[in-house]
């Protein structure tokens, strides 16, 4: 149990930079994530920018974690970082950084799993899941639906044979002109459409298998958009194309995951992942929760998006579990390649 009294996580799988103390496998005593905006400009995530800006950053939201949970470095029991998946030059910024520091400190590191760490995040906020749980994590590079029946104990329901339903908002987004990340301004624009405006196919839904397919979808508004002949398009349409754009991903996103709760049983339905934000989904899944009688449990938006935070919890259960510290703690890109138990247990 020592072994978990105060762990520090680092994150830096993708484009966000986070730091985080956890104290006890619970108390939260500092959290940091900084968006890097430098994305922005280029209208999509740019690893070799993603690389860079983690290894300006890193050291000193480390500094800034410890100062705000007020501990100092000789204090802590426990790294804990992401491993995979990700992008690979983005993972190697935040792994050399963990083992230089543990072995500095003479402390462990152990690798984090981000997915299994988006499926675990709510309990920081709302304690431990009933038991099997179904989780959807959803965002911009995956969209993965998972039957949950303990701490390294899954089966892996369904996920996106192509583009991850985040992506999809935001390759929709720069179609009808709108900035990066598209998910926030896709649901904004939407709440002035009419979802019903354009007929868009739902991907998969009449298929009985529990897998996405966003791409199509992608397709078919490329294809209205066009049929509104060339930009500038008054913004009634846009926001028509935005309301019936997100009512497909929703209604899609939806349907599985209830069939899934169904299916497994489950007695939760855990949220994660950004498009975990979009407001539809959440409403929309907390009505089929309520209808079933479990519960919904969606993290604070903090903690949905890429954080350390989860990255610490999955640590402290590691490091609890009794987990040896792989000294080589090689990144890894895929999840499918990732060693994650996928079916069974
Ligand atoms: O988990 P996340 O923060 O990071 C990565 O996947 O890197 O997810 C980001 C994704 C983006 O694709 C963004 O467009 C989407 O989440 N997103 C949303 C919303 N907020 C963020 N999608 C739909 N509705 C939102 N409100
Ligand atoms: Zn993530």
């Amino acid at each position: 149990m020592s072994a978990a009294r105060l762990v520090l996580g680092i994150e830096t799988s993708c484009d966000d930079t986070s730091t985080a103390v956890l104290e006890g496998g619970r108390t939260l005593r500092s959290h940091l994530i900084a968006a890097q905006d430098v994305h922005r400009l280029y209208g999509g995530v740019v690893p070799e920018l993603a690389s860079r800006a983690h290894l300006e950053l890193l050291p000193r939201m480390v500094e800034r974690a410890l100062a705000e949970a007020e501990v100092s470095a000789s204090d802590l029991t426990g790294i804990a970082v992401t491993r995979a998946p990700g992008l690979v030059g983005s993972l190697v910024v935040g792994v050399a950084f963990a083992r230089a520091y543990g072995l500095a400190l003479g402390i462990p590191v152990v690798g984090v799993n981000h997915i299994e760490a988006h499926l675990h995040a709510a309990t920081l906020e709302q304690g431990q899941s009933p038991l099997p749980a179904v989780a959807l994590v959803v965002s911009g590079g995956h969209t993965e639906l998972v039957e949950v029946r303990g701490f390294g104990r899954y089966r892996w329901l369904g996920s996106t044979r192509d583009d991850a339903a985040g992506e999809a908002y935001d390759k929709v987004a720069k179609l009808l002109g709108l900035g990066f990340p598209g998910g926030p301004a896709i649901e904004r624009l939407a709440e002035r459409g009419d979802r019903a405006a354009f007929a868009f196919p739902r991907p998969m839904l009449d298929r009985p298998d529990l897998d996405f397919s966003f791409s199509g979808l992608k397709t078919a508004v490329a294809l209205a958009v066009a049929r509104l002949g060339p930009p500038p398009h008054p913004e009634p349409q846009l926001a028509d194309l935005a309301a019936s754009f997100q009512a497909a991903v929703v209604d899609t996103l939806v349907g599985k995951t209830l069939r899934a709760v169904d299916q497994a049983g489950a007695r939760a339905l855990s949220l994660g992942g950004g498009v975990a934000a979009n407001r539809e989904l959440r409403e929309r899944l907390a009505l089929g929760c309520e209808e079933r009688g479990i519960p919904l449990r969606v993290p604070s938006l903090r903690l949905c998006a890429d954080n350390a935070a989860m990255i610490a919890l999955l640590g402290s259960w590691m490091l609890e579990r009794g987990d040896v510290p792989d000294p080589e703690l090689d990144v890894v890109a895929s999840l499918e390649e990732s060693g994650l138990p996928m079916s069974g247990g």
